[in-house]
């Protein structure tokens, strides 16, 4: 039977043939840093293979994405994805007393998955403020605060009535995340938001233009991609946050406002969940920063205001007479709430 000899810990263990090295590890109590769970989307699971490379399996097409796009020496392999077929010695890559620890609490089950981090599915949508850096240069700070709050709680009200979560501040920029708890009708909620979201700025603007003579132009951009969810930060400051290619590609898709003149743009992936719902201005072709290919943005004009959003968890809808009746007490309901908005925050 092969044996896999682990470094620095000079243990050794028997395996079948065909065994894959993370799973060995595991079963035999040796602690190996898994921190997607095996499934090829990290590269904590890294082991340098000091002998018998020969006796590895060879690396499956998850594993060569990963070595190809981190750049791996053939010796560096994913251990989730290795199969053993004779005798080798590793070392883990990513170990030290700290991971000990996390892997441990991993075991005992004492951290939530957040900390370990979840792939979902969400809409992600990042708003900035035009020319703010000039505007709050001709503005005192203590101003700049005042009327960047204002801001935010308005955005975060609508945010919230649809259900998102503002995930991070970024001076005077915020990036959303809908679907979190749930996934249903993400995209739709998102584009929902950055419609009432912008005419939420025409709302307040008079308020600032009386005040400072001054009034804010938003840009808002809104992709619907997989990301992994994980708590960052320092162990008692720990904060959820989104991770991955979609995130940096919402972001690139608000900076694509001012070069295409627009106010909201949403990807194609967004686009294709709500197309039967909105109604586009126009579609671009644009070239996004750090991304290859020119990519269609699409500028929303409306949404349907009849299509009823989901709310968190929600159970799924019925189409009886009396949920049609709720259904307009609630339509009516918002609508109420929302002349009350407008008439206190102007
Ligand atoms: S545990 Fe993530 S790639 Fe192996």
């Amino acid at each position: 039977m092969p044996r896999i000899f682990y470094l620095p810990d000079d243990k050794s263990v028997e395996v079948e043939e065909g065994d894959f090295i993370l799973e060995s590890s595991k079963q035999a109590g040796i602690p190996h840093t898994h921190v997607c769970g095996g499934a090829a989307r990290c590269s904590t699971c890294r082991i340098l293979v000091v002998e018998g490379l020969e006796n590895c399996g060879d690396r499956n097409a998850a594993e060569r994405a990963i070595s190809e796009k981190l750049c791996f020496e053939p010796c560096v392999r994913l251990a989730c994805q290795t199969q053993v077929l004779g005798d080798v010695t590793v070392r883990r890559l990513a170990i030290d007393s700290e991971d000990i620890e996390f892997i441990q609490a991993q075991i005992r089950g004492k951290l939530s998955p957040h900390s370990i981090g979840q792939e979902k599915k969400v809409a992600i949508l990042f708003a900035d403020l035009r020319g703010f850096t000039s505007l709050s240069e001709r503005l005192l700070p203590y101003d700049v605060i005042y009327l960047l709050n204002r801001y935010f709680q308005h955005m975060g009200e609508v945010i919230d009535r649809h259900g998102g979560i503002i995930n991070n501040y970024m001076g005077d920029g915020l990036m959303a995340l809908f679907g979190l708890d749930n996934p249903e009708g993400a995209a739709e909620r998102s584009v929902s938001a950055g419609l009432e979201m912008v005419a939420a700025i025409d709302k307040i603007n008079p308020h600032f233009e009386t005040l400072y003579r001054q009034t804010l132009k938003i840009g808002i951009g809104i992709h619907y991609g997989g990301v992994v969810i994980g708590e960052v930060g320092a162990i008692d400051n720990r904060r959820l946050t989104a991770i991955g290619d979609a995130v940096n590609f919402a972001s690139r898709i608000e900076s694509a406002n001012k070069d295409v003149g627009t106010t909201l743009l949403i990807s194609e992936a967004t686009y294709t969940e709500i197309r039967d719902r909105v109604r586009v201005n126009r579609c671009v072709k644009v070239k996004l920063k750090g991304k290859s290919g020119e990519h269609p943005l699409y500028e929303i004009a409306a949404i349907d205001p009849h299509w009823e959003f989901p709310q968190r968890d929600r159970p799924a809808r019925s189409r009886s007479p009396y949920s049609q009746f709720l259904k307009r007490i609630r339509r009516l309901f918002r609508e109420l709430w929302q002349a009350f908005v407008n008439l206190f925050s102007g």
